[in-house]
């Protein structure tokens, strides 16, 4: 049966997003309410073939809230959420704050969709959008042969940090083009024709919180504290899709055949892996505006005898991030069917 919705950050890249797919999955809405700053209340937004007004998270009466999508940042989730499950919703959360914490499970659709029936604070969170697309991807072949160990590293497209940081990319080569120059205002050095190994905050370790998400998050969702990860994060000059070079070395050895094999009917994949030049996906050519996840380059590791290689491709805002909640949110209204 219809449900009310609530996207919390509906204004933003991923509420957008949100938006977009639950129109295009004709999720079962009695009504959306669409919620954002008072810097953009008022605003109006076409849903479904009606004009839908923004309005204000701060002064919004959460009653009658079936499920709420929230994507407005760790603080706006800290205050908000609890208040939202309070009034009676399911929360599905996208931000950083409640990943962690054992009362709250973290769920990729495609990987462990039963952990979301325990949520005993009523809150659901979605990983990090790298985390995502590395799961849907590893997750059939840990199940096969186990994972001992996960090297990965990131190429991290810029929308992934927002809108700001998408303006910065496209003003950035536009002042270099015309031999301008170019402004860093949202990253630390210039994004433009670069890339820069850092992603969040530098820890003691000497590794950032970019990278330490995928290590505690790849755990808690495959329910393995054993699987060892060893992350570098780096944000390139792409603006939609996020890709991932992965070396897996596994408890007992796969062939890349096989695991060829596996993925082609895993869900949520898309093998994309022919030995040509083209043959493999990027963001560009597959991801960006996409739902699967791609895998290509699948290879035997030459170095070890149980290692394994892949190339990685996502559309960091759907799959990452928008896609995942709602499907989410579909796997809560079954369970009330
Ligand atoms: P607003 O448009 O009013 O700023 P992005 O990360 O793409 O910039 O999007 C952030 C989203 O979170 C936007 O929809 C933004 O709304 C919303 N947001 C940010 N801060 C708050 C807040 N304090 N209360 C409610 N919504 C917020």
């Amino acid at each position: 049966q219809a449900v009310t919705v609530a996207v919390v950050g509906a204004t933003g890249a991923v509420g957008e997003a949100m938006r977009s797919i639950l129109a295009e999955r004709k999720f079962p809405i009695k009504e959306l309410k669409l919620l954002a700053s008072e810097r953009s209340a008022g605003e109006v937004i076409r849903f479904g073939g009606k004009d839908i007004v923004v309005q204000d998270l701060a002064t919004f009466d959460p009653t009658g809230v079936d499920i709420a999508l929230f994507s407005a940042g760790g603080a706006v989730s800290k205050e908000y959420a609890p208040k939202f499950v309070a009034a009676g919703a399911v929360v599905i959360d996208n931000s950083s704050t409640f990943r962690n914490d054992d009362d709250v499970p973290l769920v990729v659709a495609e990987v462990n969709p039963e952990a979301l029936r325990d949520r005993p604070r009523g809150i659901i969170a979605n990983p990090n959008c790298s985390t995502m697309q590395l799961l849907v991807a590893i997750a059939p072949i840990h199940r096969q042969v186990g994972i001992e160990r996960i090297n990965i590293a990131t190429y991290q497209s810029v929308s992934g940090t927002g809108v700001k940081a998408m303006e910065e990319l496209g003003k950035q080569t536009a002042a270099l083009l015309n031999f301008q120059p170019p402004a860093a205002e949202v990253y630390p050095v210039q994004i433009a024709f670069n890339v820069i190994p850092h992603g969040g905050d530098f820890m003691d370790n000497g590794y950032t919180t970019e990278e330490m998400k995928l290590v505690w998050e790849t755990r808690k969702i495959l329910g393995d504290d054993r699987i060892q990860v060893n992350p570098t994060v780096v944000r390139v000059p792409v603006f939609y899709g996020h890709s991932e070079a992965v070396h897996l070395e596994t408890r007992e050895k796969i062939t890349a055949a096989e695991a060829r094999e596996l993925l082609s009917t895993a869900p949520g994949v898309e093998l994309v892996d022919e030995m040509v030049p083209g043959g493999y996906p990027t963001p560009v050519t597959h991801a960006s505006d996409a739902d699967p996840t791609f895998v290509g380059r699948i290879r035997e590791d030459i170095s070890h005898p149980r290692g394994l290689d892949m190339w990685v491709v996502a559309d960091n805002i759907r799959k990452g991030a928008a896609l995942n909640a709602v499907q989410l949110a579909e796997l809560v209204l079954k369970e009330r069917q």
